[in-house]
């Protein structure tokens, strides 16, 4: 699941994992974050989720990375945005109003970069990478997120008969990625819904995810 895996998603609009509104899961449980308002929420692999939106309709200031510059674009025009647009290292930095995206590689931000983070919305970021990278990204998230509390939703299904991504993470895993400098807590398991449950069922899990 390399950069050229997800531009040809893109350039292909196979891009099934996007939603129309925002994340049901999220608005439940939204409470649970405990934000402030003007809290800085970053949200990796944002494709151009409506999400972002509405974390920045409940008062926040959301910081993004994408790899997908006409995603991050998009998410600026649908809300009448026009932004400041300015290189940093190999990241483009897209700037306006509460919404600062990055189209670039994840892996190649900085605490810098993104400045403070109150908490992390994870939706279909985590179970997008394989096994081989997400020790790494959560290694990473941790580091530039200065081990911010999280929101994530994992999907937890047999492997066996799909291939990923979206890829299966279950609470074992679970607990080894965020166990120790972390307290897990399950907040929802629902079945599955969308296009990936008519080719197998499995469960749809909103974690907290906060510091120990
Ligand atoms: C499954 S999609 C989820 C998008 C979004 N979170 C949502 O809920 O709609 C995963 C996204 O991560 C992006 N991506 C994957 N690896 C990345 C990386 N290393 N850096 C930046 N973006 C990445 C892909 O381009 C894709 O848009």
């Amino acid at each position: 699941m390399d950069e050229d895996f997800w531009q040809a998603r893109w350039r292909d609009n196979r891009i099934g994992f996007h939603e129309a509104e925002p994340n049901s899961l999220l608005s439940s449980h939204y409470a649970r974050l405990k934000l402030e308002p003007g809290s800085r929420v970053f949200v990796p692999l944002c494709g151009k989720a409506v999400d972002l939106d509405w974390f920045v309709g409940n008062g926040h200031h959301v910081i993004g990375v994408e790899f997908n510059q006409r995603a991050v674009e998009e998410v600026f025009e649908r809300n009448g945005l026009s932004p400041q647009v300015r290189m940093v290292g190999q990241h483009r930095h897209y700037s306006a109003a509460a919404l600062d995206l990055f189209a670039g590689d994840f892996f190649g931000l900085t605490p810098d970069m993104i400045g403070s983070v109150d908490a992390v919305y994870d939706r279909a970021a985590l179970i997008a990478l394989p096994v081989s990278l997400r020790r790494r990204y959560v290694r990473h998230l941790f580091e530039i997120t200065n081990f911010a509390r999280q929101f994530l939703i994992t999907l937890d299904y047999d492997q066996t008969q799909m291939d990923g991504p979206p890829f299966s993470v279950p609470a074992d895993e679970i607990d080894v990625l965020y166990g120790g400098r972390y307290r897990t807590e399950l907040l929802e398991s629902r079945e599955m819904t969308g296009p990936i449950s008519k080719r197998c069922g499995g469960s749809e899990n909103a974690w907290l995810i906060e510091p120990a």
